[in-house]
């Protein structure tokens, strides 16, 4: 049997743990493994090549993606999904595993409606996939922005200043979320709830009235205000220098965590029993940390839940 892996969207620290587990558990199982490069972009140039056990050396702690990544427009039309089946017939290839996020997922789907089998890994640093409790990346994520807030926790305290940290997530607010908890954040903007700039610049009135000189504001890419807005919005109403950190791509690379390693090597493992016990289509994820898998249409289907209870624990743990 031949089997195809390919990353696809934004990358994610642990995909190349994905990688690695697909390849050897894939080998192990006596299968062929081919790697597409640059996602579904260059499985339309037919960018193609069988990979061993020592073309995954030493990639475990990498972030990145060694097979390289895209955001295909090609692929996103009916045109490029069609050639894309037919270019896999070609190589032979009998099965498809795609790590990525939301987008990958979809295209994924559109393959399998043309009869190819799909299996796909939740990559995405997002965490933005309802089916699955955690995507991967998300975790070594966090951490990223958690020792952003200890650093600039430490210079905003020693000039007595405000800070807004500026997080990815896209509609997704889990970043802001888990680090607004984690790193004690004053107070967090996300997408699921509505701005409330005059809400968050009394929080940081009450905390000065209580002596507190500095805070952390997390602000999320998708919450609806720009930070520039809310830095000078809070600036004038609090009458403290309020700074902007946007921390952008250093949230996308680095050394995957543990949680992200397993979720990454787990699924991958996932991906090659199911194939090797002839199911088709699924997504894969975890459940209460179990490793489950799903069927890809339902997946998708389902309505992100953001946690509420989490949300008001920040005001509650920064008062
Ligand atoms: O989906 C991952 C992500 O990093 C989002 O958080 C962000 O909005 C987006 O990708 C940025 O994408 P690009 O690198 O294509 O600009």
């Amino acid at each position: 049997m031949k089997i195809g892996v390919l990353t696809s969207g934004g990358d994610a620290p642990g995909m190349n743990a994905a990688i690695r587990a697909v390849v050897r558990c894939g080998i192990d199982a006596g299968m062929d493994v081919y790697g597409i490069k640059r996602g579904y972009e260059g499985l339309l140039d037919g960018e193609i090549e069988q990979m061993s056990l020592s073309s995954v050396g030493d990639i475990l702690h990498r972030g990145g993606t060694i097979l390289k990544t895209a955001r295909s427009e090609r692929f996103s039309t009916e045109e490029g999904v069609k050639r894309s089946k037919v270019i896999l017939g070609t190589f032979g290839i009998d099965a498809l595993i795609v790590i990525g996020g939301d987008g990958s997922m979809r295209g994924a789907l559109e393959l399998s409606k043309l009869g190819v089998n799909v299996m796909c890994l939740p990559g995405t640093i997002d965490n933005d996939l309802a089916y699955t409790d955690y995507t991967i990346g998300f975790d070594t994520a966090v951490n990223t922005v958690l020792d952003a807030i200890s650093k600039v926790r430490d210079t905003s305290s020693a000039h007595e200043r405000n800070t807004i940290i500026e997080v990815m997530g896209r509609h997704c607010g889990d970043i802001a979320l888990y680090a607004g908890v984690g790193g004690g954040a004053e107070a967090v903007l996300i997408p699921e709830v509505e701005a409330d700039v005059n809400r968050v610049c009394r929080k940081i009135l009450q905390g000065a009235g209580r002596g507190k000189l500095n805070s952390i504001i997390i602000n999320a890419e998708g919450s609806g205000v720009s930070s520039e807005e809310l830095a000078k919005e809070i600036a004038e109403v609090t009458g403290r220098e309020t700074r902007i950190v946007v921390l952008s791509y250093l949230q996308r690379g680095g050394v995957p965590t543990l949680d992200d390693r397993l979720l990454a090597s787990q699924s991958g493992a996932k991906a090659i029993e199911l194939i090797q016990n002839g199911i088709k289509n699924r997504a894969i994820g975890t459940v209460n940390g179990k490793i489950q898998a799903f069927e890809i249409e339902g997946a998708l289907a389902e309505k992100p839940e953001f946690d509420h209870e989490l949300y008001e624990l920040i005001d509650v743990l920064s008062k």
